[in-house]
């Protein structure tokens, strides 16, 4: 697949089938997510590959606590004011898009709810791939421009591989959870995980295709002939 095709076609999965993905494929992916640039080739990043009977105990822990009404237990800050303005605007965007795909109706708490707990659960993907940063670098911005490279180059090597995957914020709003079960040594931060597997043909919301704003808006030319 050439690089055009490769990133035209990527989509997040939420939906996968209940087949497993040899350690040998996530290794060869983890080799291509480790060539993505870094600043001063530091590569502060670490990639934890977690399925089976531990993956499972990550997804009930986060459920469990979820449900509990816990508090968020993340190690990467969000803004107090969570999203607002145009960017609030493109979070409900992408989420009615998902919603009207899979025939969620606005008043249906019991199926939002659902949705969100597979969130949770990492939509039940069998393989789970914690991305971490060395603690040393957990105040530097640098290093989690660092991550972001690494994953979105995990991300696409995956892809690559006829694998689907979501990089999941919901998968580790719960990170001691991930930590213990996860066996996430202290001396890194967690950044993210990304949820992967084989995708599901027959799940709808995988074939949602997100938006994107035009370029005038977000790119700009300078010093060029008109
Ligand atoms: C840092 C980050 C965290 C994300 N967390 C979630 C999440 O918790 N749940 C989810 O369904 N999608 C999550 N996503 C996926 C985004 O919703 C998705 O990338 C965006 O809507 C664009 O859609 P696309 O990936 O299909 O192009 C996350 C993406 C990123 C980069």
């Amino acid at each position: 697949m050439d690089f055009a095709s490769l990133v035209e076609s990527r989509r997040s999965t939420r939906g996968y089938e209940k087949k497993p993905v040899s350690k040998e494929l996530m290794v060869e992916i983890i080799d291509l997510a480790k060539r993505a640039p870094s600043s001063m080739n530091t590569q502060p990043w670490n990639f934890h590959v977690i399925t089976g009977p531990p993956l499972e105990l990550i997804r009930e822990g986060n459920t469990e606590r979820m449900l509990a009404g816990a508090a968020v237990d993340r190690e990467i800050k969000m803004a107090d004011h969570g999203y607002q303005d145009e960017h609030r605007q493109r979070q409900i965007e992408i989420a009615v898009q998902l919603f009207e795909a899979m025939g969620i109706e606005r008043d249906d708490t019991a199926r939002r709810q659902d949705w969100v707990m597979r969130g949770f659960r990492q939509f039940d993907a069998p393989v789970s791939v914690v991305v971490t940063l060395d603690r040393a670098l957990a105040d530097d911005t640098i290093g989690h421009f660092d991550c972001g490279a690494a994953t979105y180059g995990l991300v696409l090597a995956a892809t690559s591989k006829g694998l689907g995957c979501v990089i999941n914020g919901q998968g580790i709003m719960q990170s001691s959870v991930v930590r213990e079960h996860g066996n996430i040594p202290e001396d890194e931060v967690i950044m993210t995980c990304v949820a992967m597997g084989w995708p599901d043909a027959e799940f709808v919301a995988n074939d949602v295709v997100s938006r994107r704003v035009p370029n005038d808006d977000v790119a700009s030319y300078v010093g060029f002939e008109a």
